[in-house]
């Protein structure tokens, strides 16, 4: 079974014939996607990713990982951007809620640096490196983002104080690019274990590549069932041209039509906290490929029931250029009733015997209904459960939608010449020679 979507309620909002209206460019695109014609054609890596992906190097990656696990109790994963939203997206969903504190857990604490340059934030990692046993990993395409590039330089010299040299060289794994950036002069200098990130996959579409795999896997997650499900996504579901048997052109075609009628911010909903960072994930893939040339959909994200309490006001009632996108996982992994109090001090006995997911579901089906009568139109994508299968599926689907999407929109889904701007001011300021 995989991945469904419902656009019922957000075609109330689009003109009587607007699917068909749409068929004929969505259909190019995919065709577009899938012969490799269009602008972006050398970033087409990750379209047969999952079906290609060699099982030796599945293996290795669980080997080298299940080393990690036995000599680190805390394991970093250093990247910014689509060098560790993939593996954090799917860490977080995958993982119990509250990781530092499970006794049951029997995988290393996976930490992040280099997505930030906060003073404080890196300060406090180096003094947890301090207290326990340490593995890390050091991921960037270029080799030359200045984010991780800092962390790495902090975070290797904390290694190389408390292994050694050699010791360090043990506990550091570089995924970087075959031959070009100075993070692949580093490693070949130091003789670090190093993973390659393919050439023609961008960051953002990197989750199925070591970049997403290692780090997972050093979680102790199931890398071959998140490959199985992305590639199942990749050989059935998004094979079909025809774009209303292919979930994710139907999502690419319905995003498409309501920003043409006006909705220019796509809403991504969850009712699982373990997919804020899967949410932040898609922000970036959706984001980053289509804000260009004064166009794209402004990706944003909310986690229900909680944002119903700080967002949900806004949603119902302010500027109507909202549409939602309800991502709904259809069975909890694990089981919680409402117990039943005979005092019914707090009226909830009307629940009691009910789950909680239950409750949540129906929460889920309010909110839609209030807010699709409030002028909001919405999408609900559904999956069974959370489990690597399941939310392999749903990266493909994701990545499959964004490059339709892009290619619908008119622009090249597969660059980002907007990021260097910031990039440029920053480095004049701090003085980097040539700026
Ligand atoms: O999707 C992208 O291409 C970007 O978000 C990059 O992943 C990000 O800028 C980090 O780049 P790099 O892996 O080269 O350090």
């Amino acid at each position: 079974m995989h991945i469904s979507i419902d656009i019922s309620q957000a075609l109330p909002f689009l003109p009587e014939d607007s699917l068909e209206s749409i068929r004929p460019g969505i259909e190019a695109s995919w065709d577009t996607l899938m012969t490799g014609t269009g602008e972006g054609n050398d970033f087409l890596g990750w379209v047969r990713l999952p079906s290609q992906t060699d099982t030796a190097q599945l293996k290795r990656i669980r080997e080298h990982a299940a080393k990690m696990r036995e000599i680190a109790e805390v394991f970093v994963v250093i990247g910014i951007g689509g060098s560790y939203l993939g593996a954090r997206a799917v860490n977080d969903a995958l993982s119990p809620s509250f990781p530092a504190l499970m006794k049951s857990r029997k995988t290393p604490l996976i930490l992040y640096a280099g997505e930030n340059l906060s003073e404080d934030y890196h300060a406090d990692l180096l003094e947890v490196m301090d207290n326990y046993s340490c593995g890390v990993a050091v991921i960037s395409k270029s080799g030359t983002t200045t984010e991780p590039a800092v962390a790495f330089r902090l975070i290797k010299k904390k290694l190389e104080t408390k292994y050694g040299r050699e010791g360090a060289r043990e506990r550091i794994i570089a995924i970087t690019d075959a031959s070009r950036g100075a993070l692949k002069k580093i490693a070949d200098a130091e003789g670090y274990e190093t993973y390659v990130i393919p050439d023609d996959v961008g960051g953002r579409y990197s989750v199925l590549t070591p970049v997403g795999l290692l780090p997972i896997a050093v979680a102790g997650l199931d890398i071959e069932k998140l490959v199985e499900g992305a590639a199942e996504m990749e050989q059935v579901a998004c094979k079909s041209p025809d774009f209303m048997l292919n979930p994710a052109t139907l999502y690419a075609a319905i995003r498409n039509l309501l920003y043409r009628h006006g909705k220019q911010t796509e809403i991504m909903v969850t009712y699982q906290p373990h997919l804020v960072m899967l949410t932040e994930w898609w922000k970036q893939l959706f984001g980053e490929s289509e804000g260009k040339k004064g166009k794209g959909i402004f990706p944003a994200g909310v986690t229900f029931t909680t944002d119903l309490h700080s967002m949900g006001q806004f949603i119902q009632e302010g500027v109507r250029h909202l549409f939602e996108t309800v991502l709904s996982v259809e069975r909890p992994n694990r089981e919680l009733w409402v117990p039943d109090d005979p005092e019914n001090n707090d009226g909830l006995n009307f629940l009691a015997g009910k789950s909680l997911s239950e409750v949540n579901h129906q929460a889920e089906i309010g909110t839609r209904l209030a807010h699709v009568d409030g002028g909001v139109p919405n999408i609900r994508i559904s999956i069974p459960c959370l489990d690597a299968y399941h939310l392999g599926q749903l990266l493909y689907f994701y990545e499959f939608a964004c490059g339709v999407s892009g290619y619908t929109l008119g622009i090249n889904p597969f660059d980002q010449p907007g990021v260097e701007a910031y990039k440029r001011k920053m480095f004049e300021l701090l003085g980097k020679p040539g700026y």
